[in-house]
């Protein structure tokens, strides 16, 4: 723009109330489409989604897979492109005609199938502006059962990753990422709840600093030995990665890219500095840290040699001080405690026990760190902290913090492999009726931020996740915040804006935008999940029950994909 001239206002829309509807809500002037929800065949001639969850296995693995969560579109030519889309779990009422009653080698087929990731091609149709599922070589499903690979310092061939099956599978993803090279990453977040045993079991110091215990939600164990924990333990060390999906090779396996480390990851942020590939990653859990990798030397020459360069480099792990200063420390066998007087044998055994080595090298606890987003204008980084019991220092200045945060740093110089920075609370998220410090008003109380990220005219977009516990709205103070919504930031004034929200019950999470900018596509996950902090699922009380987005009284709530427009054509949030 020409000096002098005003920079035209980031938020142009007006926003929306706090809703409580069993709908999706966005500003006047904007249309909201589903498209591709759980069931829906991934090839034309593929198997019908049924609604009484009847589907085999053998048809999920030919149909897009449950609770989708991150992903991306890779632009085709036109005004096409391939979604890679992450589906984190099951919910087993849902997923099967009986619910969890019983447990059989089919019910966990088709549990497995569920899982993964779908690769799409979708098409804007230039007459009606609707976005369409198209058949294409490039459509595939990532189950729990594909044949995958290990790349970087930790081998498929390592003591510790030998178990009774071969590499095979991805499990909870979460948040997602993507490579400045045309590829997916896709996070392993909580993998260990799929373990479990009826043997005699005590968890090793390890198992427990992930949360493997006897008990799974899931009990896959009682049918397939391989989520044995006692029988097959090492099968566990096999989660918690981050995988590399190349969703232009429909053939490639899916890489676990060792190098980045092994913890509950929510997100894989890539961005580059001075010619190096560098990755955020948060931990999601209360308590835990944040990470980031740093590639050695040009990732266009790694890929001139064919090497990976997410498989050559340093990982850190953030330290923040109380001044608002901070220090990325390296998870380096041999330096610092990670030495081998101090128990630690190698490089792959500190990547293993990322957590473990984390804690050694005096890291910051957060409260939940879950999404990471890269401001494209000055390189800023921002984090969501979710919510936790508040785990001190500035950094975490809510105890507890029911509402959660967002951090922000400027790494030094702005250069993204600086291992110094500086860093200041973006938001403090929450309602002032119960938390006065919040700054917040009725066009934009939010609260357990989660999903982040920047579009190409810098706006930063925030989902959130209010977990459905057993608390009830009121009583942890989220009753005016409605559900889950979408807001728009200007990271500059600060100012915020609800530009969505979801059904009743449902996260909002993945945000990927058409390469116009006239398209937003995300995810809505878990509509109507069952649980007494909506109320408990009965016609009395309503606000559980969702139906979303078939409203088929015979049917069931489904994850879907929403594709958002603006009716004069223009770009979203302008
Ligand atoms: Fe699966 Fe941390 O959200
Ligand atoms: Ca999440
Ligand atoms: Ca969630
Ligand atoms: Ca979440």
């Amino acid at each position: 723009s020409k000096p002098g001239k005003p920079k035209p206002k980031l938020l142009g829309f007006e926003a929306i109330a706090p809703s409580t509807d069993d709908a999706v809500r966005v500003p006047e002037g904007y249309s909201a489409q589903v498209i591709i929800p759980w069931g829906t065949p991934i090839h034309s001639r593929g198997p019908q989604f049924k609604k009484d969850g009847s589907n085999t296995a053998a048809e999920q693995r030919r149909q897009i897979g449950a609770h989708h969560d991150g992903m991306h579109l890779f632009p085709l030519t036109g005004s096409s492109g391939l979604l890679a889309l992450n589906h984190e779990y099951i919910d087993t009422t849902l997923h099967y005609t009986d619910g969890s009653a019983t447990i059989t080698q089919e019910k966990v087929d088709k549990a497995t199938a569920g899982h993964g990731i779908s690769v799409v091609k979708l098409e804007r149709d230039k007459r009606s502006g609707k976005w369409e599922l198209k058949d294409s070589r490039y459509n595939r499903r990532v189950t729990t059962d594909t044949p995958v690979e290990f790349s970087g310092p930790v081998r498929a061939s390592h003591p510790l990753l030998r178990s009774n099956n071969a590499p095979k599978g991805t499990l909870n993803n979460c948040s997602s990422g993507y490579t400045p090279w045309g590829t997916y990453v896709t996070c392993e977040e909580n993998f260990n709840g799929y373990f479990g045993t009826d043997e005699a079991f005590t968890a090793t110091t390890e198992q427990k600093r992930y949360g493997i215990t006897a008990t799974s939600g899931y009990n896959w164990h009682k049918a397939d030995a391989r989520w044995d924990i006692a029988k097959n333990p090492n099968e566990a060390n096999r989660f918690g990665w981050v995988v590399e999906i190349d969703p232009f090779d429909p053939k490639a396996a899916p890489v676990k890219r060792t190098a980045l480390g092994r913890v509950k990851h929510e997100s894989a942020t890539v961005t580059e500095s001075k010619g190096q590939v560098v990755v955020y990653t948060g931990d999601d859990q209360d308590g835990e840290y944040v990470y980031k990798f740093v590639g050695d030397g040009s990732w266009r020459k790694r890929r001139a040699k064919r090497q990976s360069p997410l498989d050559h480099g340093t990982l850190y792990v953030a330290k923040f001080n109380d001044d608002g200063s901070g220090v990325w420390l390296p998870l380096e066998f041999g330096k610092g405690a990670l030495t081998a007087a101090n128990g630690w044998a190698d490089q792959a055994d500190v990547l293993i026990r990322t957590r473990s080595a984390a804690d050694a090298v005096g890291a910051t606890k957060l409260d939940r760190p879950e999404w990471v987003a890269v401001n494209p204008d000055n390189k800023d980084v921002y984090l969501t902290l979710t919510n936790g019991v508040g785990n001190g220092g500035t950094v975490n200045p809510r105890k507890p913090n029911p509402y959660g945060h967002i951090l922000r740093w400027h790494e030094k110089n702005g250069d993204n492999t600086a291992l110094s920075f500086t860093w200041d609370v973006f938001v403090l998220a929450g309602d002032p009726a119960y938390d006065p410090a919040v700054q917040l008003g009725p066009d934009n109380i939010f609260g357990s931020p989660d999903g982040i990220g920047f579009d190409a005219d810098g706006r930063l977009w925030i989902q959130t996740d209010i977990s459905n516990t057993s608390q009830t709205l009121a009583s942890k103070g989220y009753d005016n915040i409605g559900n889950c919504a979408m807001l728009a930031a200007d990271p500059e004034t600060k100012e915020i804006k609800r530009f969505l929200t979801v059904p009743r019950g449902a996260e909002v999470t993945g945000i990927t935008f058409a390469a116009d900018g006239r398209s937003l596509f995300v995810n809505v996950q878990h509509p109507g999940e069952a649980s007494t902090a909506w109320g408990a699922p009965t016609p009395a009380n309503p606000r559980a029950v969702s139906n979303w987005p078939d409203f088929d009284p015979a049917g069931r709530p489904r994850s879907a994909t929403v594709v958002i427009t603006k009716n004069d054509g223009g770009k979203i949030g302008s």
